[in-house]
């Protein structure tokens, strides 16, 4: 019989003190085994508890009791002090310094195009133009019909399109000057807003052609006098801020676009020294840059716009630009994901 006798309670709190200075978890289970497992030292007592008289029953059985609480009590906090120290010990032999310069001196870097894309959207933002998104899946009222290029007009074959299979009216834009369209239609006047974004055509990829491409589109209407001679300096300034330089001359081009009157080329004065590109006054070359012109009063009728308005637009391929500023022959290599072209395009910055 080893019911709670004066010897067990001392025996008892020598193991409740000892169990404070135990440091690792199997030693703890068997301790803990010993005092509570099955023929444990207390669960034995407790059971022999129970033949004893009843107050002799009540007396030890709560002394019993109190001091199996305590034991569970100091075992469970010395569990989750081990633990705890476990992952301290963890922590401190795995950490890192994070203020230690990088060994890997390789960085990413941003796309040609993107980063071209970003400059646009800032210069033109910082003219007072909202940048403006437009869906790339269109209608044929929006791609064409309200750009004053109806069903059969001969327009419509050099945008080489591709339909939505099973919608004779659904397509990939062709162009980004619907965006004009939906800027007419939903905003009021005046309208001074850009459009950076992706555009179809069915043609095969070669070196200065792909069926995917970019363009930027350009709005500006106000019911106040708007001239030819405002987009000229507008499109200067671009030029200016894109190639960075101030030594720039440019040249309107007569030309046919259905959705301006008049429509015409803008270029630009360059040397093209092998490939080498410099925009200059006094180049030798002209550089096609963009189309534009005068928004044509049947695209403000389309558009719902009435009463005296003028406007002008223009429009221009991104890859181009981006492509003759870096110095790359071939457009298809600012698609590819080959590491030594991203390399040389982070070189290009
Ligand atoms: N949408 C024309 C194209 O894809 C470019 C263009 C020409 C846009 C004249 C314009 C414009 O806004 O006025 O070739």
């Amino acid at each position: 019989m080893i019911i709670m006798s004066e010897k067990l309670e001392n025996s008892l709190k020598h193991w409740l003190e000892s169990i404070s200075s135990i440091a690792l978890l199997p030693e703890l289970e068997k301790v803990k085994s010993e005092l509570l497992g099955k023929s444990g030292i207390v669960t034995t007592a407790l059971r022999e508890v129970s033949k004893l008289p009843i107050e002799k029953r009540k007396i030890f059985g709560e002394k019993l009791n109190n001091a199996k609480s305590s034991i569970e009590e100091a075992i469970a906090n010395q569990i989750s002090k081990i633990k705890r120290s476990m992952v301290e010990d963890k922590m401190n032999s795995e950490a890192v310094d994070i203020t230690l310069p990088s060994i890997n001196e390789s960085f990413g870097s941003v796309h040609l195009l993107t980063r071209a894309m970003r400059q646009i959207r800032d210069h033109y933002h910082a003219r007072g133009f909202l940048v403006l998104d437009g869906p790339e899946i269109e209608t044929d009222f929006f791609n064409f019909d309200a750009l004053n290029i109806p069903k059969h007009h001969p327009a419509r074959q050099s945008h080489d399109t591709f339909y939505i299979d099973g919608f004779d009216e659904v397509l990939l834009r062709t162009h980004t000057s619907c965006v004009q369209v939906r800027t007419m239609l939903k905003t009021g006047i005046p309208v001074r807003m850009i459009s950076i974004g992706k555009t179809y055509r069915n043609d095969k990829l070669d070196s200065t052609h792909s069926p995917m491409f970019h363009q930027v589109e350009g709005l500006v209407i106000d019911r106040n006098s708007l001239t030819v001679g405002h987009l000229k300096n507008e499109l200067k300034r671009f030029i200016s801020a894109f190639f960075e330089t101030d030594d720039v001359a440019i040249r309107l081009r007569p030309s046919y676009f259905p959705f301006t009157e008049p429509g015409m080329e803008i270029d630009c004065r360059c040397n093209k020294n092998g490939g080498k590109l410099t925009i200059t006054k006094d180049g030798a070359d002209w550089l096609e840059l963009a189309g534009a012109g005068m928004v044509h009063p049947d695209v403000f009728k389309h558009c719902g716009i009435d009463g005296e308005v003028y406007g002008f637009a223009f429009g221009f391929g991104l890859e181009r630009l981006v492509t003759l500023r870096a110095g790359v022959a071939d457009i298809r290599n600012i698609y590819d994901t080959d590491i030594r072209w991203l390399r040389y395009f982070r070189s290009c910055a």
